[in-house]
């Protein structure tokens, strides 16, 4: 591979353009580990602080001792830095809004979103929420989502934003594990023409959530809802008599900014806590160096509000930084696979930051919905999520940054809350497929099994010795499982759940999930809340669930599935499955195949064993490998057979 790998170089207009060239790179990253209280200090000088901090990094991966704390007596509050403080020039953008229909844009001045955001947070106070409160906001991607998060920041509360994909199951689950004393929410949402049943899911997870008194409800399509008088609110009603100011909060830079739920190895989705200083310099120093944002810039990331990414790269690293944040709420293909670049032209995009399987869903379609388009605002292009494969990267680059604009593939997670692995466009050369280098402060490391380190080039598992200041500080409430998670693997280390090559450049090839995590369209997935929403069907005695490759989606969810013995496999059951999954999680949970499996292969002790699931799902049958734990071979012979090959 590494004789013939693709390098593209740092374009000559960009070495004259980028905040830093290599060797200031390679300089400044060395110095971030080797003197990271000298450098941090310096590089925490960009946020508006009420008192700067004076203890800058206290962290130990340790087991014994293990803590993150970065910037801890530092003084400050995230909606000041991401409004207030650009309110100099407050009529500029701070969000353009695209609606899903094509007709209809807003923008969002830094003043006005000044007043909206102290509105709310006054709304908020009124209703008696309080530092440290949770309010779990389930919106859609319209403007008040990013209000909401900010007035929770400017009052010290504590926000948790729900997709508004997920069902009203998952929203519950979510509640019932954060506790907050309100939920925001919207009547209905918007996507490809279609409407979502926000309010009336709403009502359904409350059913189950009776600790939460207040449901603030915002009037997006006007759609008549049902109302649950003393619970009920609208937004409007309760911003209309708020004062446009309202004084901001001092926070402790450790203190929690936000819980994000994101899956794992487990059943239960667990509750990533950011918090404020850490987490808001890492979010905007990376959206300023990796995702090269110069004032002027319009920055669009296509991120959901939902995901960590729509946090770091639409809300709050750009307006940390004083930028244009572009918010979509629709998707590439509405009303046509053109959508993306007629509202990079209609806006002057910049900066564009999308997915892998947005792009492959795009390339399907063709050069021409692109061509349509001039896209002569681009200047840089961007991808996290999955890894990117070199010919996605290539149609990326030549046919929608017409060979102009650098791409920057990120690697990151929920938990390291900002960009940890990716090139500084004007500094670092590229190679199609690679996240290439780390940011500062960022040291990652390859492990083998048994979690020796291996050095040069190799192969092996990602863990980090260092993450930076955006890193998680906790699982919220399941400190136990902070540390089991991602402590206990291999002590010392942040164990990541990825697979990582190193290459002779010292570059990094991520290879995907080594986890029992699947990542569907970028959208991580635990294999085991897949199989215990299967499991807890009633037909249904046991599931089991792999990734497998899936040439749109990255990876496909793959089920195994045991009926009761007296319940005959249909193509009816398929369907209710399928909906089944549905209603428990949410759409993107929804198998791409279910396999009926009259047994499941397990060891003697009793446990699947999915590697042996993982091959038949592949279609690599042929080559199982070692079978000889299995307690009867024999249950294989079915499996194969019945394999289907969907992707
Ligand atoms: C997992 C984290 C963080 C943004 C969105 C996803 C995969 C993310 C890349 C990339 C290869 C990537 C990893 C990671 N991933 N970016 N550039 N190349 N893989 O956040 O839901 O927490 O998922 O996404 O597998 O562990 P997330």
């Amino acid at each position: 591979m590494a004789n013939n790998e693709l390098v593209f170089p740092v374009p000559d207009q960009w070495k004259r353009s980028a905040w830093m060239d290599e060797t200031t790179y390679r300089k400044a990253y060395e110095r971030s580990l080797r003197e990271p209280d000298e450098f941090w200090a310096e590089q925490a000088q960009s946020l508006n602080w009420v008192q700067r901090p004076t203890e800058i990094r206290d962290v130990s991966f340790v087991p014994g001792e293990l803590r993150i704390r970065w910037f801890g007596d530092g003084v400050l509050n995230a909606s000041v830095n991401c409004v207030d403080r650009h309110l100099h020039d407050g009529a500029r953008p701070a969000i353009i809004w695209e609606s899903d229909d094509p007709a209809e844009s807003r923008t969002i001045s830094y003043a006005e979103l000044h007043a909206d955001v102290c509105r709310l947070a006054n709304g908020l106070k009124a209703l008696g929420v309080d530092k440290g409160d949770r309010v779990m906001i389930y919106l859609p991607m319209v403007p008040e989502a990013a209000v909401a998060m900010l007035a929770c920041a400017r009052i010290g509360a504590i926000h948790s934003v729900v997709f508004a994909g997920f069902s009203p199951d998952a929203l519950a689950g979510r509640i019932q594990d954060c506790k907050p004393r309100i939920l925001i929410t919207a009547d209905e949402g918007v996507r490809a023409g279609r409407r979502l049943p926000m309010k009336a899911n709403a009502d359904q997870a409350l059913r189950q959530c009776p600790g939460v008194k207040t449901c603030i409800v915002l009037r997006r399509t006007g759609a008549p809802t049902s109302w649950t008088e003393g619970r009920d609110l609208w937004y409007h009603s309760l911003i209309e008599r708020q004062p446009s100011s309202c004084e901001p909060e001092p926070m402790g830079a450790e203190d929690p900014l936000f819980i994000l739920y994101t899956s794992g190895s487990t059943g239960k989705p667990k509750g990533v806590l950011h918090t404020t200083g850490g987490y808001l310099l890492a979010a905007s120093l990376t959206h300023k160096f990796v995702l090269d944002y110069h004032p002027g810039d319009v920055f669009w990331c296509t991120a959901d509000i939902g995901w960590v990414t729509g946090h770091s790269y639409i809300v709050y690293g750009p307006l940390a930084n004083g930028a244009t944040t572009v918010m979509f709420e629709g998707v590439p293909s509405h009303p046509d696979s053109g959508r993306f670049w007629q509202v990079v032209d209609k806006h002057r995009v910049s900066i564009f930051y999308t997915s892998p399987t947005a792009i492959r869903s795009l390339m399907r379609d063709g050069e021409l919905p692109v061509r349509r388009s001039s896209r002569a605002s681009l200047r840089l292009l961007g991808t996290v999520g999955e890894p990117i494969n070199p010919e996605a990267w290539l149609w990326y680059y030549n046919v929608v940054g017409q060979a102009r604009c650098p791409i920057v593939d990120t690697w990151w997670q929920t938990e390291t809350g900002a960009i940890v692995i990716a090139p500084l466009p004007g500094a670092i050369a590229t190679k199609p497929g690679s996240a290439t280098l780390p940011f500062f402060g960022v040291e990652p490391v390859i492990v083998d099994e048994q979690g020796h380190l291996l050095e040069g080039e190799c192969e092996g598992m990602l863990c980090l010795r260092d993450g930076g200041p955006g890193m998680l500080r906790t699982i919220y409430r399941d400190p136990g499982r902070f540390l089991e998670t991602y402590f206990s693997a291999f002590p010392g280390l942040y164990f990541t759940g990825d697979g990582a090559r190193r290459d002779a450049d010292g570059y990094y090839w991520i290879t995907g999930r080594v986890d029992d995590v699947v990542n569907v369209s970028g959208h991580r997935l635990g294999t085991v809340e897949v199989e215990s929403a299967l499991a807890a069907h009633p037909k249904v005695v046991e599931a089991a669930v792999v990734g497998y490759p899936h040439a749109l989606k990255g990876q496909g969810i793959y089920a195994f599935v045991t009926l009761q013995g007296d319940v005959q496999p249909s193509a009816a059951l398929l369907r209710d499955l399928e909906q089944w999954v549905r209603k428990e999680i949410g759409p993107i949970a929804v198998p791409d195949a279910i396999q009926w499996a009259p047994n499941l292969p397990k060891t003697r002790s009793g446990k699947i064993m999915r590697r042996l699931l993982r091959k038949i799902a592949a279609s690599q049958a042929s080559d199982l490998g070692d079978i000889s734990t299995l307690a009867d071979a024999s249950v294989l012979d079915d499996l194969v057979v019945g394999h289907r090959t969907i992707a």
